[in-house]
């Protein structure tokens, strides 16, 4: 699997990250295992975790992901081979949440011993926190990366300019920056004032600040739990509407054409797309990644591209013109 730099960091990802919030919980360790040998035989590396995964899973309390995973990797030997994406900021069980300089060095701490790890390769602002000052949240994640802790940072869930302003303190200063930004994204767009509760979405001036900054853009909920191929699974109010029926519509002629399932072509219009965005893709079954992970195999063209970007919303561009 192709691997790229995060930012103008040293570190090196693969071009699909794993998704593990349900990893040593919904999925038991022994098929968990199964999942992230599949991932690694395909040749990836990159793996998405979080300090409170997963919590909210009935008879979890939060770090059944991190643990799932540090087992995993003493049991295989692979360590220095992945590289391995944690965050912070919501609370769960015996931690407030929050960005402030104690929480920030606390949680490392926690992730580290759980991942059975001596660093994390890139640790994730998971929210926003307001009432932590951005010095105060830079400053300590640039002692963690000074203190070899953790080699590059990350935002998710920030709004863009935070992201902007976090960064400028950071080059001022001489801290590290923002170099990954993980949001919410899939093709199908979300109605105008759709609500994803603490969770924010991959928009225009996200992708523009990511360009110009070179900063890497990862997304998450990629594949909106297999509701583009799923009965069971209908395609969630935020998005339904006229401009999904028509981006649904361009997706299957795709499909078509390619002989790929939608989730496949969802999956390769991302990493085609400028700038490139690299998914994390999950799954609970090997089928689905392999499926996903198949993506790979194909390569879209400049039309078949074109077509997919400009599906929807047929007559904005004229009525402007107007
Ligand atoms: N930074 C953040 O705030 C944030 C937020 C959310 C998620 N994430 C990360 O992103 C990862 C993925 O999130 P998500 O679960 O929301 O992603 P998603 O892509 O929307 O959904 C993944 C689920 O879709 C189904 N699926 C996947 N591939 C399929 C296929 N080929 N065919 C049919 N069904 C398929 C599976 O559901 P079943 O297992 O039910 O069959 C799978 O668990 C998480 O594990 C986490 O690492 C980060």
């Amino acid at each position: 699997m192709r691997k790229v730099r995060l930012g103008d960091t040293d570190v090196e990802a693969s071009v699909l990250c794993l998704g593990t919030d349900s990893i040593g919980s919904r999925i038991d360790q022994a098929a968990s295992f199964e999942l992230l040998d599949l991932y690694t035989e395909k040749g990836g590396s990159f793996i998405d975790t979080a300090n409170f995964y997963s919590s909210w899973f009935p008879g979890c309390k939060g770090g059944e992901s991190e643990t799932t995973i540090g087992r995993w990797m003493k049991q295989r030997g692979n360590r220095s081979e992945m590289a391995i994406a944690s965050k912070l900021g919501f609370d769960y069980p015996r931690c407030d949440g929050g960005l402030s300089a104690a929480e920030i060095q606390r949680e490392c701490e926690k992730s580290l011993k759980r991942l059975q790890s001596d660093v994390i390769d890139l640790y994730y602002a998971h929210r926003d926190d307001y009432d932590s000052p951005l010095e105060e949240t830079m400053e300590a994640f640039d002692r963690l990366v000074k203190a070899g802790k953790i080699r590059a940072i990350g935002a998710s869930n920030l709004k863009v300019w935070r992201i902007a302003e976090a960064n400028t303190i950071s080059q001022v200063n001489g801290w590290a920056q923002y170099c990954a930004v993980s949001q919410r994204y899939t093709y199908l767009r979300p109605r105008h004032g759709a609500d994803f509760g603490p969770q924010i979405c991959i928009n225009d001036d996200l992708r523009d600040y990511c360009r110009s900054h070179g900063v890497t853009l990862v997304a998450y909920s990629v594949l909106l739990q297999g509701a583009y191929t799923r009965g069971d699974r209908p395609v969630p109010a935020q998005f339904a509407g006229p401009d999904a029926d028509a981006r649904l519509a361009a997706l299957e002629a795709v499909a078509d054409e390619t002989g790929a399932t939608f989730n496949q072509v969802v999956i390769a219009w991302m990493l085609q797309s400028d700038p490139p965005v690299l998914p994390i893709i999950a799954g609970s079954r090997p089928e689905q990644l392999t499926e996903n992970i198949a993506a790979l195999d194909m390569t879209l063209t400049d039309d078949q591209i074109d077509r997919l970007d400009t599906a929807g919303n047929p007559d904005i561009k004229q009525v402007w013109l107007r």
